[in-house]
């Protein structure tokens, strides 16, 4: 594996174009079309239901073009926790073929505004093909990344992501620019690859790549601990099927903290640390 953060981060880039382009049928990619991961090691062994297109209700699918279907990715089903409304704003991070933004879009309506955030143009350009096959007109791809998201701050009611936090190589850049960018009182939900708590890093390695969604995830307490860190309150992960031995496909959710003084926590001026700690 490569061992810095950029090395890493244009790996993964690269084996999601690839993905891409097999989605297209313009290159041999990593087995998008089977569903996976794209991994290579223990995700696939234990079997492609637990990546992609069979995470969504056969109704949802029914909604989407077939490559936004076939280019699905995901280790859940993001648009499933959310409870998107009328008129919101949503983010996806790593929004890759477009599938959760198209279903957002269409959830949030014609007042609403679903992003979708990529560092991939191969993966930007299938969903925008994606969306207007769709007739999705509101939404809109970004191309950049999750760990510096280029939208103002306060400006998103909804954080969503599918498999995607595990890819990074700075996930506390992350969660603090997820906190940056929703508006107090705005929420998450994500879909991940999260282990149980008890395996180290090298045992997560063990289970699978990398890019294959596995060896970069973050396990249950450190998920909590980093998600409070970055201001969070209502934290909740919650696994919901198995992709590896100890390591889930997994539900997120938390709200970004109420502006202090809004829900009577004290607000403490810089006059009165003075002398502590
Ligand atoms: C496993 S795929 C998931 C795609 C999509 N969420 C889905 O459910 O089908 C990961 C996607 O995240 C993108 N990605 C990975 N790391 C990223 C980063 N640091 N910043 C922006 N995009 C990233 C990849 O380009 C790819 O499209």
């Amino acid at each position: 594996m490569s061992s810095t953060g950029d090395e890493l981060r244009e790996e993964v880039r690269r084996r999601y174009a690839e993905s891409a382009q097999a989605v297209t049928g313009e290159g041999d990619g990593c087995g998008c079309g089977t569903g996976s991961c794209c991994d290579d090691s223990a995700a696939s062994a234990v079997g492609s239901a637990k990546f992609g297109e069979v995470l969504y209700e056969a109704e949802q699918r029914g909604e989407l073009p077939d490559a936004a279907v076939l280019a699905s990715l995901g280790c859940g089903n993001p648009t499933a926790v959310a409870d998107l409304h009328d008129g919101e704003t949503v983010l996806d991070l790593g929004s890759g073929g477009g599938i959760d933004v198209i279903l957002s879009a269409k959830r949030v309506g014609p007042t609403g505004l679903a992003y979708g955030l990529d560092m991939t143009d191969e993966m930007l350009a299938l969903a925008s093909r994606n969306a207007e096959q769709a007739g999705i007109k509101n939404a809109v791809f970004l191309k950049g990344l999750i760990e510096q998201i280029p939208l103002p701050a306060d400006s998103v009611d909804v954080v969503i992501s599918n498999c995607v936090i595990n890819l990074s190589t700075d996930k506390a850049a992350v969660l603090t620019e997820i906190a940056r960018v929703l508006r107090p009182g705005g929420r998450v939900g994500i879909s991940d690859v999260v282990a149980e708590d008890h395996l180290t890093a090298e045992q997560r390695g063990e289970r699978g790549s990398y890019v294959g969604c596995i060896a970069g995830a973050l396990s249950r307490s450190e998920y909590i601990a980093g998600l409070e860190a970055a201001g969070f309150d209502e934290v909740s992960v919650e696994f919901t099927h198995e992709v590896a031995d100890g390591m889930h496909g997994a539900i997120v959710k938390a709200v970004k903290t109420e502006a202090p003084g809004q829900k009577g926590l004290p607000v403490i001026q810089p006059a009165s640390r003075a002398g502590c700690c």
